[in-house]
C-alpha cells in the first residue's frame, strides 16, 4: 500500500488524521463589512489564500459602510456565544473588545511584525502586551475625488484652499454639473467635518480631536469649521438621505457629480470600474490639508473559539497571510490603501498610492499625521458616538456653528 493510501485508510478509521487534513477541516467565520465592489475584490484576496491553505471560509458579511452594523451584530454574536473566529475591528475598540477576556493572541506569528510595522500601529496592535490584531493596510481619509472632465469644465485646476474649492464648485454648477456627490449617514457626515477640523492644521486637529482640549473645542477656529461645513453644505444635491458612500462614489466616476469627500477607499471603485488617475479622475488632498494625513488602518482581531484561550490553525494562518508582503501588495492594490508592512515595493501602485505614501512619510516626520476619528482611530466608542451626534444633528438641521460648537464640547466629555 502507498503511503497515501495507508494514511488515507488510517484517517477514514478514525486513526492518525494527517496536520493538512486536519486543517481542512477548520472553518473560518469572518465578520467584515467589505460589501462594496472594490472592497469585495479586496476581501476575495483572503478568502483565496485561505481556501489555497485548505481552510473553509464562512463569510459573515454585514454591509455599511464604516462597520457600524457590523459592530451591532458583532456584539450580538459574542454575547450568545457564537463569536466568529476573525472580526474586522480596529484603532482603540481593539483594547476594548480585549479588556472583555474574548480575543486570542497571535504572538506566534508575529515575530517580525515590530520591525516592519511604523510604531505607532504596532501599537494599536497591542493589548497588554500581546498582538491580538493583524493590520491589512493603511488608508488615508483625507482625500477629494475630482471627475477630470469636470474639471476640466470648471477651468482645471485642482482646488487647494477652500476658497479656491468654492471657485471651482461654481463653476461647475454653473456648467451645469452637481458640484458635489455626498452620502447621507451619520459616519459620511463625520468624515466630511474632520476634514475640515484637519483643514485648520494637524496641530489643531490633534488637540481637539486627540486631546479633546476643551479650549481648542470652543475656539472661534472650530466656528469657522461649522460655517465651512454649512458652505460645503449648499452644494450637496437633495437626494442624498441615506445614500451609501459607493453610490456617491458611482456619480463622480460617471459624470453625474464633480466631487466627493471620501478615504481612498473610494479609489477601489474606480480601480473596480476601471477608471485611470490622471486621464479619468483626480485625487487631491483635502483643501488646506496638504501636509497632514489622517490614518485609517484596518485590522481584524480573533476570539476565543468554544473557550479555548489559544488561537487555532486557522486563526494563526489568517494573521499570517494577512501581514504576508504578497498579501499587503494585492489587498491594496484593490482596496485602493497603501501596505502597511514597511518595505513592500510600490511599483504596481498608481499616482494616488503614490501620493499616499510620499504624504504619509512627510506627514509622519511634520507631525501632521493623526488618526481619523470618524474611522475610530482616534477616540474610544463613546466619545466618538457622541461626537458623531453633534455632527450629524447639526449637519441636519438649521442648527448655528456657535450652538453646535457648545454641544461638542459638551460631547467631549463623555467617557
Ligand atoms: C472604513 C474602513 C474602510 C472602508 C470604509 C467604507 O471605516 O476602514 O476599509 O471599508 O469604511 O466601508
Amino acid at each position: 500500500m502507498k503511503f497515501r493510501a495507508i494514511m488515507g485508510a488510517l484517517c477514514a478509521a478514525g486513526l492518525m488524521c494527517g496536520v493538512a487534513t486536519a486543517q481542512a477541516a477548520e472553518s473560518v467565520e469572518v465578520l467584515h463589512w467589505w460589501t462594496s465592489g472594490g472592497e469585495s475584490k479586496a476581501v476575495g484576496v483572503l478568502k483565496d489564500d485561505m481556501q489555497k491553505q485548505g481552510y473553509t471560509w464562512k463569510d459573515f458579511a454585514v454591509a455599511g459602510g464604516a462597520g457600524a452594523a457590523a459592530m451591532t451584530a458583532l456584539k450580538t454574536q459574542v454575547i450568545s456565544g457564537n463569536a466568529p473566529s476573525a472580526a474586522q475591528i480596529k484603532g482603540p475598540l481593539i483594547q476594548e473588545w480585549a479588556s472583555q477576556g474574548v480575543l486570542v493572541n497571535i504572538d506566534s506569528v508575529a515575530g517580525d511584525w515590530k520591525k516592519n510595522l511604523p510604531p505607532e500601529i504596532d501599537k494599536i496592535m497591542h493589548a497588554e502586551g500581546h498582538y491580538v490584531a493583524a493590520p491589512f493596510s493603511v488608508h488615508r481619509v483625507n482625500w477629494l475625488y475630482i471627475n477630470k472632465a469636470a474639471l476640466d469644465k470648471a477651468g482645471g485646476k485642482v482646488p487647494t484652499t477652500w476658497p479656491e474649492f468654492f471657485a471651482v464648485a461654481d463653476k461647475m454648477k454653473a456648467a451645469g454639473i452637481m458640484p458635489i456627490a455626498m452620502g447621507g449617514q451619520p459616519w459620511q457626515d463625520l468624515t466630511l467635518w474632520e476634514d475640515v477640523v484637519l483643514s485648520q492644521g494637524a496641530d489643531f486637529y490633534k488637540k481637539a480631536l486627540v486631546d479633546l482640549d476643551q479650549k481648542t473645542l470652543t475656539s472661534d477656529k472650530m466656528v469657522q469649521v461649522f460655517d465651512t461645513v454649512r458652505k460645503i453644505q449648499g452644494y450637496f444635491d437633495s437626494g442624498r438621505t441615506g445614500r451609501d458612500w459607493n453610490l456617491a462614489t458611482a456619480m463622480v466616476i460617471n459624470g453625474k457629480a464633480g466631487m466627493q469627500f471620501m478615504g481612498d477607499w473610494a479609489k477601489g471603485e474606480f480601480a473596480n470600474a476601471n477608471k485611470k488617475s490622471g486621464s479619468d479622475y483626480v485625487c487631491a488632498a483635502v483643501p488646506s490639508t496638504e501636509k497632514a494625513y489622517t490614518f485609517n488602518v484596518d485590522s481584524f482581531v480573533f476570539f476565543q473559539q468554544k473557550g479555548q484561550k489559544a488561537a487555532t490553525p486557522g486563526q494563526l494562518a489568517l494573521a499570517k497571510t494577512i501581514m504576508s508582503p504578497e498579501f499587503q501588495e494585492q489587498f491594496s492594490l484593490y482596496k485602493g490603501s497603501i501596505p502597511v508592512r514597511l518595505g513592500v515595493s510600490m511599483d504596481k501602485f498608481d499616482d494616488c498610492a503614490k501620493k499616499s505614501y510620499a504624504d504619509e512619510q512627510t506627514a509622519i516626520k511634520s507631525a501632521g499625521y493623526v488618526p481619523s476619528l470618524a474611522h475610530g482611530m482616534a477616540q474610544p466608542d463613546a466619545a466618538a458616538g457622541a461626537i458623531s451626534d453633534v455632527v450629524t444633528k447639526f449637519m441636519n438641521s438649521s442648527q448655528d456653528s456657535k450652538s453646535a460648537v457648545a454641544a461638542l464640547a459638551k460631547a467631549a466629555k463623555t467617557k
